[in-house]
């Protein structure tokens, strides 16, 4: 597994830990070998010393393991290059060599592009131009993971697309959303279709509406440079909230496999388009000074790297509906952002009424619709609401839950996201990334909406940091008689 990047924050934060946690569980190949390349200058050795404090710092299982330690970083291998330089790529091929000799990893390559952006139409040239090409054999496998954001609109991914497609065949690329390795996303489909009783009322006749909230109390921690350029509808809508929406929303796919999963959800985002007929569909914020779990903090445009007159986004909510059988009149409302009240991912089902109230009037208005809530994280979980009769004479009917806890109910530290698609790209196994038509019908949605700030430039609310978000988003969906579920 060759890491470009291997420098960065990504690298040693999330890829680092997570190859160490595999290799804790036992869960690596017996011949794997890792090999870091970036631009600066750093032996094997002091790569394997700053990957040991990635470990440390950043492991899910923080008590670093010394033997495990000692077999996982005799894997782990250090090259210094350029991404513009063909000599070395060369010479990295000659050192992938020198270990498939060594490792025994015959010649199957992983590429991570862990860079900024920028880099990927180099790098995946150079890969599919220099000696690196030469390894081809039935007998061995190269697959490319490309991280996000791909592509900034349309066009570029598009332009994306068919750059990679030069160089690798559709089923070597992995492009990575990290949502969909959470063990907690994946239960959607679990919950949907390993179960008898949801799926024939997943639908317009049962479902009222359905709320999708991503919301992080974090604010832009340090990358205010890169979130002028990307806002929260690049950062978050297009990729995680697109996907937590086409699982909820997909049809069962024939089989659990990659394209079949894959085709469904395609289906679901090229149906997807805004309530053009609400007057507020979308609603825009950027958060100002306030109180996040106790701390002051500063508003957005006092963030480093942030212009003082910025008109960036850090909160978004849209009203969105599905043209397809399914779904057609259901609303689904989503909203992520920034320095919110909570971090808090859901998606919660609000089913209808019962069609005939058989209570008297007093009790009906008692009455609430039942929910159904997925808690992706931070309390990963499931739970129902229903209606119950309050013990007594009288005939009182209280909203209770019933909860199911992860947490609880499997005594088991769930792996982190990286762990499962690391491993999956390792196996080949492409169901839990993004195909290319799929990363460009989330494109399609998109693009229109912020070309359109562009032409029309939209007001942006301010919302006080540590708070539910800004009032225009209440009033979206207020306008509708529902109201957002309380962060
Ligand atoms: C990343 C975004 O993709 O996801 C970050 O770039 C965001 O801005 C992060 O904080 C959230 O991921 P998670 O796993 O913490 O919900």
């Amino acid at each position: 597994m060759v890491i470009f990047g291997a420098s960065g924050d990504l690298t040693h934060r999330k890829l680092i830990p997570a190859l160490y946690n595999l290799a804790k569980d036992n869960l690596l190949p017996p011949n794997f070998a890792i090999i870091g390349f970036a631009r600066r200058a750093k032996t094997d050795e002091s790569f394997r010393q700053e990957c040991y404090e990635s470990v440390v710092a950043h492991s899910r299982s923080k008590l670093i393991d010394e033997e495990i330690w000692s077999t996982f970083s005799k894997l782990l291998h250090y090259h210094q290059g350029n991404y513009d330089n063909n000599a070395d790529y060369d010479a990295l091929n000659e050192r992938l060599s020198a270990i498939d000799s060594g490792h025994g990893t015959q010649g199957n390559r992983l590429y991570y592009l862990s860079t900024p952006p920028e880099a990927y139409t180099l790098i995946t040239e150079k890969i599919g131009t220099t000696s690196l090409t030469q390894v081809k054999s039935d007998k061995c496998w190269t697959r490319v993971i490309i991280e996000k954001p791909f592509g900034r609109d349309l066009a570029s991914a598009r332009a994306l697309n068919t750059h990679v497609h030069k160089f690798f065949t559709e089923d070597q690329i992995y492009r990575i959303d990290h949502y969909l390795g959470k063990e907690t996303v994946q239960n959607i489909l679990v919950l949907r279709f390993a179960n008898g009783i949801f799926e024939p009322i997943w639908d317009r006749r049962y479902i009222d509406h359905v709320q999708i909230t991503v919301a992080e109390a974090i604010g832009v921690e340090g990358r205010g440079s890169y979130y002028e350029s990307a806002g929260v509808i690049r950062d978050m809508v297009q990729n995680h909230v697109m996907q937590l929406l086409a699982l909820t929303a997909m049809e069962p796919p024939a089989e659990f496999e990659a394209d079949a999963v894959r085709n469904e959800k395609v289906k679901v985002l090229k149906a997807l388009r805004l309530d053009s007929s609400h007057p507020e569909a979308l609603v825009r914020g950027q958060y100002s000074p306030g109180k996040v779990n106790g701390q002051l903090v500063v508003g957005y445009t006092q963030e480093e790297g942030v212009a003082q007159d910025s008109n960036t986004e850090t909160y978004l909510a849209m009203k969105l509906l599905i043209d397809n059988w399914r779904w057609a009149g259901v609303p689904f409302y989503v909203r992520s952002g920034k320095r919110l009240k909570r971090r808090l991912t859901e998606i919660a089902i609000h089913f209808r009424l019962p069609p005939r109230m058989l209570f008297s009037e007093h009790t009906a208005q008692q009455i609430e619709p039942n929910v159904l809530v997925m808690t992706i994280q931070p309390d990963e979980g499931i739970s129902l609401k229903f209606g119950a009769k309050r013990p007594g004479t009288g005939e009182q009917v209280q909203p209770v839950v019933m909860d199911f806890q992860y947490g609880d109910a499997f005594n088991i530290a769930a792996p982190e996201a990286y762990e499962r698609l690391i491993l999956d790209c390792v196996l080949g196994d492409s169901t839990l990334f993004t195909r290319s038509d799929e990363v460009e019908a989330a494109w399609s949605l998109i693009t229109p909406i912020f070309e359109d700030w562009v032409k029309n430039p939209t007001f942006i609310e301010q919302y006080r940091a540590g708070s539910a978000g800004p009032k225009g988003a209440a009033d979206m969906i207020s306008g509708d008689e529902r109201q957002w579920r309380s962060l």
